[in-house]
């Protein structure tokens, strides 16, 4: 990560006057090598799902880079951005929002290799990931309702792990 910033307008206060500017990221550097972990701290709005959305690829930011294998997320190439989006994969706060919750959790696992197109046995890799975890296979045929918070965590994580990300982003997993 290079120098990255983000500004947001805020809502106007009253109809003529400009729309305030909230600078939530100020020139962040920093990176990440193969077998390090970096924890990032900070009190509540700081901006550090702000941050995770950048380090994604979800949003775009205002100002610097985030680079993967030393080449521009944005600028890089379509071969880049899909070898990036299969490569880093992120564990949100709220595992509700990552899970649809009208889709059994056997399909919302599969569902990061068939929009990657990744090839394979995808049975094996889903029977795989979810030992991993912790889970049993029953859990397949469930769906998130029926799941503790623990336990839906664990299963958001699995989803993440479905593709064999290099890099794993876990934005509070554990609140
Ligand atoms: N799209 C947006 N437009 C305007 N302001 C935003 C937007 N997204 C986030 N913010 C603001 O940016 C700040 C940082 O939010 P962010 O969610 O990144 O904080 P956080 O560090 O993850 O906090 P928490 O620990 O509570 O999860 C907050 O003040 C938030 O209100
Ligand atoms: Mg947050």
């Amino acid at each position: 990560v290079r120098q990255l910033s983000q500004v947001y307008n805020l809502n106007r206060q009253k109809l003529f006057a400009p729309r305030p500017k909230l600078k939530v990221l100020d020139s962040i550097d920093f990176s990440v090598r193969p077998g390090e972990a970096v924890g990032l701290v900070g009190e509540s709005g700081s901006g550090k799902t702000t941050l995770t959305r950048m380090l994604t690829g979800v949003e775009r930011p205002g100002e610097g880079q985030v680079l993967y294998d030393g080449v521009d997320v944005w600028t890089g190439g379509e071969a880049h951005k899909k070898l990036f989006r299969r490569s880093v994969q992120v564990v949100l706060q709220n595992p509700r929002s990552s899970l649809d919750p009208r889709m059994r959790v056997g399909t919302s696992l599969l569902e990061p290799l068939r929009s990657l197109r990744i090839e394979g046995d995808h049975a094996a890799r889903v029977l795989e990931v979810l030992d991993q975890v912790g889970l049993d296979k029953n859990a397949l045929e469930r769906f998130p309702h029926e799941f503790s918070g623990g336990q839906l965590q664990r299963i958001a994580i699995a989803r993440a792990l479905m593709p064999g990300p290099k890099v794993l982003i876990a934005d509070e997993p554990v609140s």
